[in-house]
């Protein structure tokens, strides 16, 4: 069985590293790949975006199934240009149509769904350029902070949380009128704050039944004590300690369960992950966001404790048997630490030479901005390598982390220090 992976983060390195595990998997194929998915797989040097160079590699692979690592080619349609074309309808995508996508590619529409389904979430309305001032008297309604959302995709900077009503409602007319975020900021959803603490719980669905996959928390700021601007994500903790089985049971009844149900009811036909950013406020989940996809840096931590097969499970995403797929998770923790290019997330540099990736013991390395040049590693984007080590306790698995992560350098090499600041106590 060849399948063949889409993307080049962390995330798509990890999903490799567990598939590569499984003995029903024949070869691998990662498009377009990094140096460390180079080792293990094959890259394919075309964009998860453009679907025709997508079809051309399955076909001349024998491509088998196909997973979709980023939200992009998903929001775009992957996998419906599968289904509408007669060579690569039996071939399955992990990962929903262009319908369940929508969970991530519109906020409002998310809002919309969560309401209809009764499922836990702040309370909201969706204004456009049209209805502005109905917009300001909404603001007005509320208490600070003020949560401004994009309605469509805008690389991850589409919520501003403000402080004052003043700069809420200068900051809606730039979104609505001055098209702030382009065409992603034409409608905007204005919600409640919600004061608690982040986490994210993920799904895999074949639309019938699911699985909950372990929880994690990522630490989104570049600076230490979660200061300064947000990044792709600095590096997550699996399982999260707060996260016990009553909370993740009160996750299950009033969020799960009603998401899977409400797609079916919705003749929306899911298949793949569901991403569910959390608040905890107070014990109670609230949902924040949904993604369609897994989290880069949680899947590092994620995926690696899982102990079934990974295939396995996709197959039965694919042939909707997931109900009958064993699945388990180690009790271990699992934590991983972004390493980074000097200046990230602003401008940086790319094609700096790693080194000491050899002497790195016990610990995982996940490659994501990497790549290969000459029979050397370099640098190539602003998120580098996430380096996952397991542990009895959250201490432990850091320990094995930063030991490692003494142990590479590259120039202007940036880590943060501290990541699971907030949660050693309760480890
Ligand atoms: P999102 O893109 O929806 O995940 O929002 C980005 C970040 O904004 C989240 O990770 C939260 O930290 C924060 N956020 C979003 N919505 C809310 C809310 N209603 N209350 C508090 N914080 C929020
Ligand atoms: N780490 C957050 C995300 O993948 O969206």
């Amino acid at each position: 069985m060849n399948i063949l992976i889409l993307g080049s983060g962390g995330r798509e390195h990890a999903f490799a590293y567990k598939l590569a595990q499984s003995n029903k998997v024949s070869q691998l194929f990662v498009a377009p790949g990094n140096a460390g998915t180079a080792k293990i797989a094959t890259n394919i040097a075309i964009n998860p975006t453009d679907f025709s160079a997508v079809k051309k590699t399955v076909i001349d692979q024998k491509i088998a199934m196909v997973v979709v690592g980023p939200e992009a080619p998903l929001v775009e349609g992957v996998h419906d240009f599968f289904l509408n074309d007669k060579e690569l309808q039996s071939v399955p995508v992990i990962g929903p149509k262009k319908d369940g996508a929508l969970l991530e590619g519109s906020k409002d529409f998310s809002k919309q769904f969560m309401e209809k389904h009764n499922i836990p979430t702040a309370k909201y309305q969706s204004f456009t350029a049209d209805n502005l001032q109905e917009g300001f008297s909404f603001l007005e309604t509320l208490n600070p902070p003020y949560v401004l959302k994009a309605d469509g995709l805008a690389a991850g900077k589409g919520v501003l949380i403000l402080n004052s009503l003043e700069e809420a409602k200068k900051e809606l007319e730039e979104m609505l009128t001055n098209q702030k975020f382009g065409e992603a900021s034409s409608t905007v959803v204005i919600e409640e704050f919600l004061d608690g603490i982040e986490l994210s719980v993920f799904v895999l669905t074949d639309g019938k039944s699911y699985k909950v996959l372990p929880s994690a928390k990522d630490y989104k700021r570049i600076g230490e004590g979660d200061t300064g601007l947000n990044t792709g994500g600095m590096g997550a903790i699996s399982p999260v300690p707060f996260a016990d089985n009553d909370f993740l049971n009160k996750v299950e009844e009033r969020i799960v369960k009603p998401t899977i149900d409400g797609l079916q009811k919705d003749g929306i036909d899911y298949r793949g992950f569901i991403f569910i950013g959390l608040m905890n406020v107070n014990g109670n989940p609230f949902v924040i966001e949904y993604n369609v996809r897994m989290g880069d840096p949680e899947t590092e931590v994620v995926l690696p404790r899982i102990n079934s097969d990974l295939y396995d499970l996709f197959e039965g995403v694919a042939q909707q048997t997931l109900s009958e797929k064993s699945f388990n998770v180690t009790d271990k923790t699992a934590t991983t630490v972004m390493l980074v290019s000097g200046g990230y997330p602003e401008a940086y540099e790319k094609g700096k030479l790693i080194s000491g990736l050899n002497e790195v013991e016990d610990s995982i390395v996940f490659h994501a901005g990497t790549k290969l040049k000459d029979d050397n590693i370099v640098s190539n984007g602003g998120r580098v390598m996430a380096i996952t080590s397991f542990g009895n306790t959250i201490n432990e698995a850091l320990e094995t982390s930063y030991k490692n992560i003494n142990k590479i350098s590259f120039d202007k090499m940036n880590y943060r220090k501290d990541i699971g600041f907030d949660l050693h106590e309760s480890s």
